[in-house]
């Protein structure tokens, strides 16, 4: 098998970037590399997380382009310079085209910090919280046109606990992205999972619900 190219997009802290590379990037036996990170934001932490990796770092910034299309013109071409197996949306805050996600159609992943379909879109803690919900959790799915509508690949669970605010639910779910994600990118780059035409395929097998992580 070999070894597969992961670009990585970001547009803030990269935790979860940094999570991708302590147990995805060049790990025994995991066959994955991050070969680029790239980012709209100049003043983006995750970038310094990627050089102090030693992983090349891009930035593209959105407001230097007329429009959303001519933006995401020029990032499918920065991305595919790097011929990239697979491309991973880690905290990435643009609202992508549907060209640019159709030409990595099965090759596109991201997390939500929800449990989708419910609470697509943002402030997802705030509103699982004014819900009063029993539960919150994690979604990685491939990236279709449809916003956070991919078919969904695996989630995490977590209790909302009597006391959370907005701000102890995210960070509690944070330390659980950091596992699932890269459980996530593992099953891709040992091609167990991939998109088939019905959906979620795992070991050859159409998944009629998410993977759910067990809880730690
Ligand atoms: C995470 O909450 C993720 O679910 C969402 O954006 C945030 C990124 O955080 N898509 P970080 O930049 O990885 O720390």
């Amino acid at each position: 098998m070999k070894i597969k190219r992961l670009v990585v997009l970001i547009s803030g802290s990269g935790s979860n970037l940094q999570a991708l590379i302590d147990q995805v990037h060049l790990i025994p036996k995991v066959l994955a590399e991050i070969v680029a990170v790239i980012s709209n934001r100049a003043d983006a932490y995750g970038l310094e997380r990627a050089t102090a990796a030693g992983i090349n770092t891009q930035v593209l910034d959105h407001k230097a382009f007329p429009s959303r299309e001519a933006f995401d013109q020029a990032l499918q071409g920065l991305i595919d310079e790097y011929a990239p197996d697979y491309v991973i949306l880690a905290g990435f805050m643009r609202i992508l085209t549907a060209d640019l996600v159709n030409h990595y159609h099965g090759r596109m992943i991201n997390i939500h910090p929800s449990l989708l379909p419910d609470y697509k879109g943002t402030r997802t803690h705030e509103r699982v919280l004014a819900d009063g919900k029993a539960e919150h959790g994690a979604s990685v799915h491939f990236v279709t046109a449809e916003l956070d509508g991919g078919p969904v690949i695996m989630q995490v669970k977590i209790p909302v606990l009597p006391h959370d605010t907005p701000e102890s639910l995210a960070q509690r779910l944070l330390t659980q992205e950091h596992r699932i994600y890269p459980a996530v990118v593992k099953l891709l780059a040992n091609e167990q999972v991939r998109l088939g035409t019905q959906g979620v395929e795992l070991d050859g097998q159409l998944l009629t619900q998410p993977l759910l992580l067990p809880s730690n």
